[in-house]
């Protein structure tokens, strides 16, 4: 066992103990290494002042693997464990600015400077993605969904997305090149193969190699809290709503990194990423990675576990109604399985005993035939919160859609869980009568009314999604 975590940081390893272990990383840059570039403005993962380039050599499900933004400022040091960061002030080469700083000079794309490093990451790490794919040129499109996690109070979105087209992509020098050694791999490889235990009177950090050291380690700590990414954790943290002292992380279990397909089953572990499954899922079911599209920012997908959505259990979460609607089970413990539709008991309680952790998450593919379309309303496109959203999915018993085979309709913010609309399903399995359905589509759920929606404007988002479905997939008579 190991007492230190360990990372790469713009280039020099790091090993850390409890103290610096426990803190977040923003803080951790400006306070213990005096790298002041990195800002802190919301704390909570919404601006993206914070953010720094982290590269995860561990990762799989993806072939694109590279130094990708994150929020420091919701991100604990001790989850870091195993990565190589870089922060804004090593972007610079000796004399020569990266080219997304020498763009952002050229295009006025900074006021206050409070956001302009992180502007300046979220811009490198699309620098970084196009020089992987060997390509020079960037469209306006891809500028603005790489800084859909930043946000600047002053200076105004135009000139820094001139910016970002300005960027001499053919000049571009690599973060990966520069500051990712063979050696690094090495050296972070070797420690990965040893778990780690911090044991202090104010912190405590277990990283086990096993599910089953895992559950041994919460069965003696009970109190310990499990961590994916901390995206809400963090948050919960910043807040003061409750500290992140005893904490459990399954990182260094290898096999939950994995997300495969077999016999049209996807099966991912529970420390897969939403930017790995929006990558898996983009040939699989475009469906899936388009609605991901629209979760958070790219900074906080980068991060958060898709396990870990799930298991916070929030009412208006986006990927509970989407895995309901395909009728997904969570995988407890590695070798039992829930149904999601029994997975949600109350506001944030799920069937999930003490002492037991989720490894995965399964599911069967839209077949062949069948209709699937998720739908999310929030008042802003980007980086927000859902009002509602709506997943459905049938599977007809005939191509021209005259009767239903299977249907699933989940929806989130419209009731304290996730919820399934199974009087709805069934009327239209019975009758595809929509009208009729909708009538009842209305007795099942009575949404409140917040800063997000009212719920008289949730019942009609509700029944227009369900009726839009129809509309595009038809088979309504
Ligand atoms: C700015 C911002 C924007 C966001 N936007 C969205 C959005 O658009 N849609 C959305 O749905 N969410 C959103 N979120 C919420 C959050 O990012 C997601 O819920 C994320 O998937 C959580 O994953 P995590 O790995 O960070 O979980 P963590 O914060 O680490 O944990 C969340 C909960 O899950 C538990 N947990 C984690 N792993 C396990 C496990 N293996 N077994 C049992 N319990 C476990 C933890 O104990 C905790 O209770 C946003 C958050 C932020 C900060
Ligand atoms: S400080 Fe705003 S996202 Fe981190
Ligand atoms: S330059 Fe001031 S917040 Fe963007």
């Amino acid at each position: 066992m190991r007492n230190k975590v360990i990372f790469y940081l713009n280039g020099k390893r790091h090993e850390v103990g409890a103290e610096q272990a426990s803190m977040m990383l923003g803080d951790y840059l400006r306070y213990e290494k005096n790298l002041t570039g990195t800002k802190i403005v919301c704390a909570e993962g919404d601006c993206g002042a914070c953010s720094v380039l982290r590269y995860f050599p561990h990762a799989k499900g993806t072939d694109d693997n590279n130094y990708l933004p994150i929020n420091s400022c919701i991100t604990v040091v001790a989850n870091l464990d195993g990565s190589s960061l870089v922060t804004v002030d090593a972007l610079k080469d000796e004399n020569e600015l990266h080219v997304a700083q020498k763009a952002m000079i050229k295009c006025h794309g900074s006021q206050c400077g409070f956001c302009t490093p992180g502007f300046v990451v979220a811009l490198t790490g699309l620098v970084e993605e196009k020089i992987a794919k060997k390509e020079t040129t960037l469209n306006v499109v891809e500028a603005k969904n790489c800084m859909t996690g930043n946000l600047c109070r002053c200076t105004g979105y135009q000139p820094i997305i001139d910016a970002a087209l300005t960027m001499d992509l053919k000049k571009a020098q690599s973060v990966k090149e520069r500051f990712f050694s063979p050696e690094q791999k090495e050296v972070l490889e070797e420690k990965f193969q040893t778990g780690i235990a911090i044991e202090t009177e104010d912190f405590s950090y277990s990283a086990p190699k096993t599910i089953q050291e895992a559950l041994n380690y919460l069965a003696a700590n009970p109190d310990t809290r499990i961590v994916g990414a901390s995206t809400d954790l963090g948050v919960v943290h910043n807040k003061r709503k409750i500290t992140l002292t005893k904490l459990l992380s399954l990182h260094l279990i290898q096999d939950l990194y994995d997300i495969q397909l077999k016999n049209n089953v996807v099966t991912l572990g529970a420390r897969v990423t939403m930017t790995e499954f929006r990558h898996f899922m983009k040939d699989k079911c475009p469906e899936v990675s388009n609605y991901l599209d629209i979760f958070a920012s790219p900074q906080i997908k980068n991060l958060a576990t898709v396990v870990g959505n799930v298991a916070n259990a929030s009412p208006i979460g986006d990927t509970p109604p989407a895995l309901l609607a395909l009728n997904a089970s969570v995988i407890v413990n590695g070798n039992k399985e829930i149904l999601l539709s029994d997975f949600f008991i109350g506001y944030r309680k799920t069937a999930l005993q003490t002492g037991e952790l989720i490894t995965g998450i399964k599911f069967h593919l839209p077949k062949a035939g069948a209709d699937f379309k998720l739908y999310k309303n929030s008042n802003r496109k980007d980086l927000d919160i859902s009002a509602v959203n709506l997943g459905i999915q049938i599977e007809w018993n005939d191509h021209l859609k005259t009767s239903i085979k299977n249907i699933y309709i989940a929806a989130g913010g419209v009731a304290e869980t996730p919820v399934r609309f199974k009087r709805t399903e069934d009327s239209l399995k019975t009758t595809l009568d929509l009208d009729a359905a909708v009538k009842i589509l209305h007795t099942e759920f009575k949404p409140v009314s917040d800063v997000r929606a009212s719920g008289a404007y949730r019942h009609i988002l509700i029944e227009n999604f369900l009726r839009r479905f129809f509309a595009e997939c038809g088979g309504n008579k």
